[in-house]
């Protein structure tokens, strides 16, 4: 089924939407099954987002798959993800390309493995001429990392201190080129941020549906950003509406 556009005009539509999409593991305990069957259903799920975003007119979509702190789960959680990243990235891929998605990875290289990499790098250089829908996925990802490597590089590259602005940090960073993110949505009725984009969501609205990842859909999406919508970001200054 094709869901409807939003009802909504094009300025409260946000351009960049950020999801940390958490509750795969309760999904499956709740049934009885092993976490990785959540991890499973999730991917499914992402799938139907992904073909939301586009019909929503959203331009650019950026997820949190897995963190630089994920790595302290069980080994048997970490290769079945493992597993599930590259089958997303053998099997998935080529459908999202074709439909005009652009794919950039988010994240530390090192640590991941070399064939994962590879099957990333593919996906990254195939897709680079898409403009439909930017989808940034957050793979080994965590802020604080990447603000320290966008520190490495600014020190590197000898840009004199008094020469760095905060365009200079964001323009060092995994996500440079992309916008801010507008909304931010953390599924599962978690209250927090966990390491996700902490520079760049400095000034984004954010939800937080009870939903588990697996099962939000496009019509809770839809909610969401029916929620955002209503919202009067003022950015530090007085409202427009009501100066
Ligand atoms: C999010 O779901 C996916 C990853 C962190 C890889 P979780 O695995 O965190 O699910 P819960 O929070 O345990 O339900
Ligand atoms: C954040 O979820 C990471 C991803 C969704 C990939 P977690 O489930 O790992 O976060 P915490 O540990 O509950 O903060
Ligand atoms: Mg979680």
């Amino acid at each position: 089924m094709t869901e409807a556009g939003l009802n909504l005009p094009p300025e409260r539509i946000p351009r960049h939407i950020a999801i940390i999409m958490d509750g795969n593991g309760r999904w499956a305990k709740k049934r009885g099954l092993p976490r990785i069957f959540g991890h499973r259903q999730g991917t499914e799920n992402l799938r139907r987002i992904i073909r939301a975003c586009v019909t929503f007119g959203v331009q650019y979509l950026t997820i949190y798959a897995f963190s630089t702190e994920n790595w302290g789960r069980p080994q048997e959680e970490l290769s079945g993800l493992m597993q599930l990243f590259h089958e997303a990235f053998a099997n998935e891929i080529g459908e999202l390309i074709r439909e005009g998605v652009k794919i950039q990875h988010i994240g530390q290289r090192e640590g991941m493995g070399a064939d994962l990499l590879e099957k990333i790098d593919q996906a990254v250089e195939r897709s680079k001429d898409n403009r439909r829908l930017i989808l940034s996925v957050g793979l080994n990802y965590g802020g604080r990392n990447e603000i320290m490597h966008a520190v490495r590089k600014i020190v590197a590259a000898g840009v004199p201190a008094e020469a760095i602005t905060e365009k200079t940090i964001s323009a060092n960073l995994f996500t440079a080129g992309t916008p801010d993110p507008d909304l931010v949505i953390r599924t599962s009725g978690e209250y927090r941020v966990s390491n996700f984009l902490i520079w760049q969501s400095a000034y984004a609205e954010w939800d937080f549906p009870e939903t588990l990842w697996p099962d939000f859909g496009a019509e809770e999406l839809r909610a969401s950003i029916e929620r955002y919508a209503k919202r009067d970001r003022r950015f530090g200054k007085l409202s427009e509406n009501n100066p």
